[in-house]
């Protein structure tokens, strides 16, 4: 990849490009103000992932007594297959446990074999199917965890 990846914390400046990688990418997006309240929270962690500045992918972590609950990652698709979750997702696991974050979670759908795969890359394992999680479609969620030994 020639051009320069960053991955930096999400600022407010950050939502009006994340909300469209929300609407690309997901069924039931969140909303700019959703974005706006966990930028005020202190429990709340998120990154974007830029290209040459352009914002190309989030993702974010809440930090629930030690414990972090990750969610909303997403990439652009135009960008995908360059391990730009990967990179991301390392990065929020590490900034997430200088804040004293020692397990992490996710939720999945069980179809989602390109996540499950970089989350399994990122030392995730399966600890159980949470059946209709999601809706649309219904689908099962894998839940995964990442446990400090
Ligand atoms: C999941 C997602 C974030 C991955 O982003 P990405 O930047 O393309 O991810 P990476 O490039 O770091 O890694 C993707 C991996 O999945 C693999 N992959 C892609 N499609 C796959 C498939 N159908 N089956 C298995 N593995 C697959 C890639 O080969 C790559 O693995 P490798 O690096 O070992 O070759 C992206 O696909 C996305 O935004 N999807 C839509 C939103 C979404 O589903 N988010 C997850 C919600 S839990």
């Amino acid at each position: 990849m020639n051009r320069r990846l960053v991955i930096r914390p999400m600022a407010h400046e950050d939502i009006e490009s994340v909300s469209c990688i929300e609407a690309e990418c997901f069924s039931m997006p969140w909303s700019a103000e959703a974005y706006r309240k966990v930028l005020e929270d202190d429990k709340c962690l998120y990154l974007v992932a830029t290209l040459d500045s352009n914002v190309v992918g989030m993702c974010g972590v809440v930090n629930l007594l030690g414990e972090g609950d990750i969610n909303n990652v997403a990439v652009t698709a135009a960008e995908r297959g360059q391990g730009i979750a990967f990179v991301m997702l390392k990065e929020l696991i590490k900034r997430g446990e200088e804040r004293g974050i020692a397990d992490f979670t996710l939720e999945v759908r069980v179809s989602n074999q390109a996540a499950i795969h970089t989350y399994e890359k990122l030392g995730f394992v399966s600890e159980g199917i949470r059946p209709k999680f999601y809706e649309k479609p219904m689908e099962d969620a894998m839940i995964m965890w990442r446990r400090r030994m």
